[in-house]
């Protein structure tokens, strides 16, 4: 697809996300003048993370990962030598649930299309999941139900997928913020994250 058409296409979901008043999240966005989160980084990465939802930090700015949750996250693509620019960061339910609650089952059913249409289009040669519930969306998603286990069983593995445009490499990763209730997860998380190199 030429650049700019991908790049139309990628207007018209933010602009769709915007406009969704159908949401049970909209009117808690309005409300807190809160911004939905549409996603950030390189549209021409390898490399995609699909987190949970926005917290508090991410809908006041509109950014992903940016509160202390984004710091161990940058702390870990370092560690890898790689940075925000070079990957893409989202996630699967596009808008703040109240007091950072799990997103409800219709909420990802609402949201989750357009996570599917960003991969559609950016195609990314592997999706890293941060948290259970994307974990779950995407298994599902790209022919991996069958190996869907808790994250402590199969963080930092590879899996094969399929994706509209061909296989996709799945891994599952911790979220971020599990780092900050356990410090020393932080060492098998940093391990998790050497998998992903080879992508760079
Ligand atoms: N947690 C998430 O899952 N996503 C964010 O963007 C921030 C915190």
């Amino acid at each position: 697809m030429p650049e700019n058409q991908k790049t139309e296409e990628l207007k018209k979901i933010r602009d769709e996300i915007l406009a969704l008043k159908e949401s049970p999240l909209y009117e808690y966005r309005t409300d807190n003048k809160y911004f939905p989160v549409i996603g950030e980084g390189s549209h021409d990465a390898h490399l995609m993370f699909v987190g949970e939802a926005p917290g508090e930090n991410e809908a006041k700015t509109a950014r992903p990962f940016c509160g202390r949750a984004g710091k161990v996250l940058d702390r870990l693509l370092e560690s890898i030598g790689m940075d925000r620019k070079s990957v893409y960061v989202t996630n699967l339910v596009k808008d703040r649930p109240p007091g950072n609650r799990d997103p409800e089952p219709a909420e990802i059913a609402l949201y989750g299309p357009f996570l599917d249409r960003q991969i559609a289009l950016m195609k990314p040669r592997v999706i890293a999941t941060l948290g259970r519930h994307s974990m779950k969306y995407i298994f599902e998603k790209y022919g991996l139900g069958a190996v869907l286990q808790p994250v402590s069983k199969i963080h930092g593995k590879e899996f094969k997928g399929t994706a509209p445009y061909g296989e996709v490499t799945v891994v599952a990763l911790y979220h971020p913020a599990v780092a900050l209730y356990n410090g020393s997860m932080l060492e098998d998380m940093t391990e998790d994250f050497k998998i992903l190199k080879k992508y760079i």
